[in-house]
């Protein structure tokens, strides 16, 4: 460990919380700032207000440790800590243009209260030139003449492995403009110096996007490439297969589905092609990505409409809601459009998911229509087809003869392309996927 003062984390969400504790784990001291005062308390009960995969110990070993603090006092982190990271949220407005309401509020409370030199490390994915616009932000509300420096530090953590991103880094971006904030950050990031990679404020910035913009696109093209499997009758899991062994291509971000979902692609691609418009640059392409991404919703909600035909049923049940796997979050996931969709068209649905069933009851009122269930047994019971739209572990596992025994009619639609299509043939139950006829 090699950096001796207490770091400052502003937000604690899926960003934040992840940072909070790998500092921690590294032997830092952190303290973590969210102006939810009930966020907060719970933290400091030992209680994350995510599901995330190895968050619960860490926060609890932690705060036994004594290494990590939480706080809503934003001005108190703010006058004892040299570096602030700030990862509040940045979400989408109506025109597709990031909302930097909350960075706006942080930046200001830090140039109010500044009492010493202070690093300000923005980690929150933000358009190209926000760490500049921070800076003059700060520097029309400075209090007095302490000094700052400014970082771009996106983060490339991915939901439900967030902590094990942390601790296996496949690069540090830092995009810093000092000498002595490039110093302070090398010294920071010290147990991973050989995954740093320090560019320009902008520059930083932009390879965040661009990053989350090709994985979009990785996904759209194998999308767009399945719907052409299913026509042809070839298996998209194999072409996936074959075309990611060419290591210019690569096999990852390849898997076909109902598409992208969650607080990051669908909103990030959606913000870097506005600021493809604002520089009139032509980003059509990435419009594209996001269009082939919305009809996922459609060609899946036809594949039940075609299944079910034959049936003239009008139960379904649905296995999984969160966004992929790991995770409760349902911010932007497929799930809750394609109930919609199946709620508008009069089917009756059973609904289950192993962590997000609290969020979705939130947004998905319970009526005669929705029944949230508490297994996927359950959840298949008296269906006329069984929906996958999440590929968690627990579903590739289920005892499906036990589960078609109880079916209406045995209907399997995997919206993931996650189970073995020859395995439920072969039990007699009636298999759909997303490109594998
Ligand atoms: C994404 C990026 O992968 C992270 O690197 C980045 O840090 C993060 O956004 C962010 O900007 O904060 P995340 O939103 O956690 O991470 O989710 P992904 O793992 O990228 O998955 C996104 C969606 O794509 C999920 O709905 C997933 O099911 C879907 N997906 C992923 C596919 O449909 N096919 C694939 O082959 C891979």
């Amino acid at each position: 460990m090699s950096y001796k003062n207490t770091i400052g984390i502003i937000g604690v969400g899926h960003v934040g919380l992840p940072t909070v504790l790998g500092f921690a784990e590294l032997g830092y001291n952190v303290i973590g700032v969210d102006e939810d005062k009930e966020k907060i308390s719970n933290l400091l009960d030992g209680k994350p207000s995510i599901f995330e995969p190895k968050i619960v110990e860490l926060l609890n070993k932690h705060l036994s440790t004594g290494l990590i603090s939480f706080t809503d006092n934003l001005v108190k982190a703010v006058k004892s800590c040299e570096v602030l990271f700030v990862c509040v949220g940045t979400p989408q407005k109506e025109n597709g243009e990031a909302d930097l309401s909350q960075v706006e509020r942080v930046a200001i409370l830090i140039a109010q209260n500044i009492n010493a030199y202070k690093l300000i490390v923005e980690k929150s994915t933000v358009p190209i030139k926000t760490s500049q616009w921070i800076k003059k932000c700060i520097e029309m509300h400075l209090a007095n003449n302490e000094e700052f420096d400014i970082a771009s530090n996106p983060e490339f953590l991915q939901e439900g492995k967030a902590m094990d991103n942390f601790f296996n880094p496949d690069r540090i971006v830092i995009g810093i403009e000092s000498k002595k904030g490039e110093r302070i950050l090398r010294e920071i990031y010290k147990p991973f110096k050989e995954k740093l990679f320090v560019t320009n404020l902008n520059t930083a910035e932009m390879i965040k996007h661009a990053s989350n913009s090709f994985l979009a696109l990785k996904i759209s093209f194998i999308n767009m490439v399945s719907d052409l499997c299913d026509a042809t009758d070839a298996d998209i899991h194999k072409v996936a297969k074959g075309i990611g062994m060419d290591p210019r291509i690569g096999p990852s971000f390849l898997d076909a589905g109902i598409g992208y979902g969650g607080y990051c692609l669908p909103k990030d691609l959606r913000a870097f092609a506005k600021i493809g418009d604002q520089y009139q640059v032509d980003f059509s392409l990435l419009k594209q990505v996001d269009q082939i991404n919305e009809r996922r919703i459609d060609i899946l909600v036809s594949k039940v409409i075609n299944a079910l035909l034959k049936f003239d049923g009008k139960t379904i049940g649905i296995l999984g809601l969160s966004f992929k796997p790991n995770t409760d979050d349902i911010r932007e996931a497929p799930s809750l459009k394609i109930i919609h969709q199946l709620l508008e068209k009069g089917y009756l649905l059973r609904l289950y998911d192993p962590q997000a069933m609290d969020n979705i009851k939130q947004v998905i009122p319970s009526n005669s229509k929705v029944i949230f269930t508490s297994s996927p047994y359950e959840a298949a019971e008296q269906s006329n087809a069984l929906l996958i739209l999440t590929n968690w572990d627990e579903f590739i596992t289920l005892d499906f003869s036990k589960i078609k025994l109880t079916m209406s009619s045995p209907v399997i639609i995997d919206g993931r392309n996650c189970l073995n299509p020859e395995e439920i043939k072969r039990l007699g139950l009636k298999y759909y996927s997303m490109g594998r006829s």
